[in-house]
C-alpha cells in the first residue's frame, strides 16, 4: 500500500471534485484526486457505441449556467446549438398528436390558461424561495409536507394542466414520481434554474452542447492535474481529527489537512468514516436519493424528421418516452434522437427483456415521429442505476419533509471533511453547472480556513 501526503485529498473525479482540485492547485496547494472508476467524469461520459459518439450522461448547457460556460471557455472547448428548426410535437391524454411551435403545449384554451396561471404562480413562489436557503422560507415546512402532486391538485382541477406542469419537475428533472417529493423540493429545483419558466422553455434549458461531448470538461480538468489523479482507487475509509485525515483507497492511502468528498450523497455511506459522522449527517444522508431515468439514443442514416418539418422536440406525460429531442452530433450527417423514460415507467420497462424494452421505447418514439423510428442503425440505453459509483440519475433529492429538516446542514464541513457535488448545489442544482459551483465554493472554504 502506497502512502503519500498532500494539503488536500479529493474523493471523486467528477466535474465538482476536479474543479475544486484545480482551484486549490492554482492557489498553490498540493492535491490528489482519488477516483473509484477507471475513467474521470462521473456522470459525464461520452462513449463510442457501434460507431456512434453518444453522450450517455449529462450533455446540455443552458445560458444561465455561468460557471459551466466560463469553464468551457477557459478550457478552449467549442459549443454548438441543439437543432430546433421546425415544429415540436405534443401527444395529449387521448393519444392525439399536435404540432406546435414555442413553449406552450397545444392544449385547449382553458388548459392553456390554467397552465399559464400555474406557471406565473410558481414563478412567484420560486422567486421568493430562491436556490440558496429554501428551508428558511416562512412556508418551507408547510410546502415540504405536501407532495408536488398534491400541491398541484390543490391549485387546479384541470388534470391535463397538472400533468404537464408536474412533468417539468418530476419526469424531466428529479426523475421521481410527482408523489415522491415535496412541493418545496420542486420549488428548489426551479429556483436553481433561475425560474420555473426557464424549465418550461426547452430552448433555454437544453441550449448548447460541447463539440466532442461534455465529458471533455472533466477530461481537460484532469489533464491539468496530471499524475495527481489516481484512477481505480475507490475510497473505503476516512480516519479524521480536527487536524487532518487519512483517506484509504484500495491501493493507497493519503494523509492531508483537508478532504473533499466529491461524490453523490447516496454514496457517502459506502465510506467508513472514523469516527462516525455526527448524528444529523448520518440521518440526513438517508433522506437523499437519486432518481431513475433511462436515456435512450437512436441513430438513423439521416435526420428524417427534419424533412417532415419537425424539430425533433417532443413531449407527452402520457407516453413512455415523456420527452425527446434531435441529438445529432456536430458535423455528423446521421440523425440521432434522444429520449427519456423516467421513474415508474422505467421500473416497468426494466422488468421486460431488452428486446421488448427497445420495442416499447421505439414504438413510443414512432408515435411522435412516425414508423421510421422503428429501425435505428444504432440503439443504446444508458442505465445509470446499475453503475456502482452512481446508482441513479440525474442527481439526488430529498424524500418528503427532508429538505426543510436537513437542508441547512448539507454543506456543513465535519472537521476537515468538506462536501462537493451537484446534488447539494444551489444555482445549477442537479446540473454540471452546480457541480462546478460547489467545487469552486468548497475550494474557497478550504482556502479561507487554511492553516497550512
Ligand atoms: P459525479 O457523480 O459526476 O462525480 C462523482 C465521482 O466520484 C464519480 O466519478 C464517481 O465514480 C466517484 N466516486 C464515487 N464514490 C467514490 C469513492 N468511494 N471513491 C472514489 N471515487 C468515488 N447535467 C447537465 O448540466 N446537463 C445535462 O444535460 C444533464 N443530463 C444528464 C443526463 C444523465 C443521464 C445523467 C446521469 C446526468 C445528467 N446531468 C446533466 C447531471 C450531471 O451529469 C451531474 O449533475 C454532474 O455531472 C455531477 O457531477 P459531480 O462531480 O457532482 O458528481
Amino acid at each position: 500500500m502506497t502512502h503519500i501526503e498532500r494539503d488536500v485529498v479529493i474523493v471523486g473525479a467528477g466535474a465538482s471534485g476536479l474543479t475544486a482540485a484545480n482551484k486549490l492547485r492554482d492557489a498553490g496547494l498540493s492535491v490528489a484526486v482519488l477516483e473509484a472508476r477507471d475513467r474521470v467524469g462521473g456522470r459525464l461520459w461520452t462513449r463510442e457505441i457501434d460507431g456512434a459518439l453518444l453522450e450517455i450522461g449529462g450533455q446540455w448547457v443552458s445560458p444561465d449556467q455561468h460557471a459551466l460556460i466560463e469553464t468551457v471557455e477557459e478550457l478552449g472547448l467549442e459549443t454548438y446549438s441543439r437543432y430546433r428548426e421546425g415544429d415540436s410535437v405534443y401527444i395529449g391524454p387521448s393519444g392525439e398528436l399536435t404540432h406546435f411551435t414555442g413553449e406552450m403545449f397545444p392544449v385547449s384554451a382553458e388548459t392553456e390558461a390554467e397552465m399559464e396561471r400555474l406557471i406565473t404562480l410558481i414563478d412567484g413562489i420560486v422567486a421568493e424561495v430562491g436556490p440558496h436557503r429554501p428551508w428558511e422560507h416562512p412556508r418551507a415546512a408547510e410546502w415540504d409536507q405536501v407532495t408536488w402532486a398534491e400541491w398541484l391538485e390543490q391549485q387546479t382541477d384541470d388534470v391535463e394542466a397538472r400533468d404537464n406542469i408536474a412533468l417539468f419537475i418530476a419526469e424531466a428533472m428529479l426523475t421521481k414520481p410527482s408523489y415522491a417529493f415535496s412541493a418545496l423540493q420542486a420549488f428548489l429545483m426551479a429556483a436553481s434554474a433561475g425560474s420555473f419558466s426557464n424549465l418550461v422553455d426547452a430552448d433555454f434549458i437544453l441550449d448548447k452542447r460541447v463539440v466532442g461531448g461534455l465529458q471533455r470538461v472533466p477530461i481537460e480538468l484532469a489533464r491539468r492535474l496530471g499524475d495527481d489523479v489516481f484512477l481505480g482507487q475507490p475510497v473505503r475509509r476516512i480516519d479524521y481529527t480536527d487536524a487532518g485525515a487519512t483517506v484509504t483507497a484500495d491501493g493507497m492511502s493519503i494523509s492531508a489537512k483537508h478532504v473533499i468528498v466529491a461524490v453523490p450523497p447516496n454514496l457517502y455511506s459506502r465510506i467508513d468514516f472514523q469516527p462516525p459522522l455526527p448524528r444529523v449527517q448520518q440521518q440526513m444522508h438517508q433522506h437523499l436519493s437519486l432518481g431513475l431515468v433511462i436515456k435512450v439514443h437512436a441513430v438513423y442514416e439521416t435526420p428524417f424528421w427534419r424533412e417532415a418539418g419537425l424539430s425533433g422536440t417532443a413531449f407527452s406525460p402520457y407516453e413512455i418516452a415523456h420527452e425527446a429531442y434531435d441529438n445529432s452530433n456536430y458535423d455528423d450527417p446521421r440523425g440521432t434522437l434522444v429520449a427519456f423514460v423516467s421513474d415508474v415507467k422505467a421500473d416497468r420497462l426494466f422488468t421486460l427483456s431488452p428486446e421488448d424494452r427497445q420495442k416499447e421505447i421505439l414504438t413510443s418514439l414512432s408515435h411522435y415521429y412516425g414508423p421510421e423510428t422503428l429501425n435505428p442503425v444504432v440503439y443504446f440505453e444508458s442505465d445509470w442505476a446499475v453503475e456502482e459509483w452512481t446508482r441513479g440519475a440525474y442527481a439526488a433529492s430529498y424524500d418528503m419533509g427532508g429538505l426543510h429538516r436537513y437542508g441547512a446542514h448539507q454543506l456543513e464541513p465535519v472537521g476537515p471533511i468538506h462536501w462537493s457535488c451537484s446534488d447539494i448545489a444551489a444555482e445549477g442544482y442537479q446540473h454540471v453547472d452546480g457541480a462546478i459551483r460547489r467545487g469552486r465554493d468548497t475550494a474557497a472554504e478550504i482556502l479561507g480556513a487554511r492553516s497550512l
